[in-house]
């Protein structure tokens, strides 16, 4: 595979290097559009090194290298703007998550990939880890009866990055439930087997985390202080959120993350709930529990554990490879990013109004809420991604 890449940083060249090239021995990077050329050099092999072109469009980037396949790993504001451009051209995209941080730029995306042939790859890896799509198959089974209720926890052990590296800044991420929660609302509706369509949220900020120009006469001198992290005025990520979700299907679910977990309070992982029985798992003790809710009967499944985002970042990187040399099907395709996208949005803008919100669907149905007002579109399918 000759691969271009578009903004080569930690993310990428740890894909580019512990995951796609396993996937693909012998993929080659033929050209980067990153302004840090120095540090996505280093990331690259000493042969790559030589010979990559680093160019500064997308035009010049598909004219100079004629790459296979293109991976968009910049940082989360520009990720659409990359994808909207490359969509024209067809190409298979490898597209780091949030896909989108504005409605704006989400219904922009959409739009584009109405008329593409592009096969994209969402960087979704929670979806794709081995414990996940195990639960999946066990609730495929019936073993619950019908899933009714979700409930989804993430107390994140190393939540200052979110504070004390370029992630603080508000302008580029648009706050912790694009950031962080666009992957668990991912598995989540990828396990309810429906997509969000309705949410409340609440979001705690400013109160834990604090901006270092709080800190003066500050009474509570036990907050962690930060400088630029801004304020609730100026915008600000969140030291917790949490959501209420409804599911297109009728199930409900729960979803709470908080970012100063620390040590063995790190949790990743929800308990699906149906008449029959209840599933729990979580990522980071890599277990199942099934209990039987009218049997004597309680299994506990083990899986393998410390890999990579729990073995989904090779899933992804392994699909991706099978998408661009196969004509694969995306396992992550770019509706599930989309549709995580409008539903952070929707929990962002319930956490903010107080009132529950509902989410825009994918090809149009459904509503999102702008300016105060619903805004709605005529379902047409023509124009849903996918297609
Ligand atoms: N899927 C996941 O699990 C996962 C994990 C970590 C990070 N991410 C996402 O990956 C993205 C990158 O995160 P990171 O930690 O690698 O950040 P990073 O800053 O290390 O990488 C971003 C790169 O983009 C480059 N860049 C800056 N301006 C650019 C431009 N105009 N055009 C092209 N490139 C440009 C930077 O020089 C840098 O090399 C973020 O959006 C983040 O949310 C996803």
């Amino acid at each position: 595979m000759k691969l271009a890449v578009i903004g080569l940083g930690v993310r990428m060249g740890y894909l580019l290097n512990e995951v796609f090239r396993p996937a693909d021995p012998q993929l080659r990077v033929v050209g980067v559009i990153d302004p840090d050329k120095k540090k996505a050099r280093a990331r690259l092999t000493p042969t790559e090194g030589r010979s990559v072109k680093f160019c500064s469009s997308v035009r010049e980037l598909l004219k100079q290298t004629k790459p296979d396949a293109v991976a968009i790993g910049s940082r989360c504001d520009l990720h659409t703007p990359y994808a909207v451009e490359l969509l024209a051209e067809g190409l298979p995209l490898y597209l780091e998550k949030p896909i989108s941080t504005s409605i704006a730029q989400a219904e922009e995306l959409e739009k584009a990939a109405g008329t593409t042939t592009s096969k994209i790859v969402v960087s979704f890896p929670l979806r794709m880890s081995p414990l996940c799509r195990k639960v999946h198959e066990m609730i495929g089974t019936g073993v619950l009866g019908t899933a009714e209720h979700l409930l989804g926890v993430n107390y994140v052990p190393y939540g200052n990055v979110y504070f004390d590296s370029w992630y603080r800044d508000y302008q580029t991420t648009q706050g912790l439930f694009l950031q962080k929660a666009t992957h668990d609302f991912d598995y989540l509706s990828y396990l309810a087997g429906a997509p969000i369509v309705r949410v409340a949220a609440m979001l705690s900020r400013d109160r834990v985390y604090r901006d270092s120009s709080r800190r003066k006469n500050d009474r509570d001198q036990s907050a962690l202080f930060y400088d630029r992290l801004g304020t609730p005025e100026t915008g600000m990520n969140e030291d917790s959120s949490s959501a209420l979700l409804e599911f297109a299907n009728g199930t409900q679910g729960v979803y709470t993350q908080v970012f100063y977990a620390k040590r063995d309070a790190a949790a990743r992982g929800s308990t699906i709930s149906g008449r029959n029985a209840t599933i729990s798992f979580d990522w980071y003790q890599a277990k199942i529990k099934l209990v039987r809710h009218h049997e004597p009967f309680t299994e506990t499944i083990s899986a393998d554990s410390n890999l990579s985002h729990f073995g989904g970042d090779e899933a992804l990187g392994r699909n991706f490879v099978d998408v661009v040399k196969n004509d694969a099907e995306s396992l992550s395709p770019l509706v599930a990013g989309l549709q995580s996208v409008y539903a952070c949005l929707a929990a962002r803008e319930s956490a903010h109004t107080g009132r529950f919100v509902q989410v825009r669907q994918v090809g149009g149905m459904g509503s999102s809420r702008r300016n105060g007002k619903s805004h709605h579109r005529v379902a047409d399918h023509a124009d849903a991604p996918g297609r």
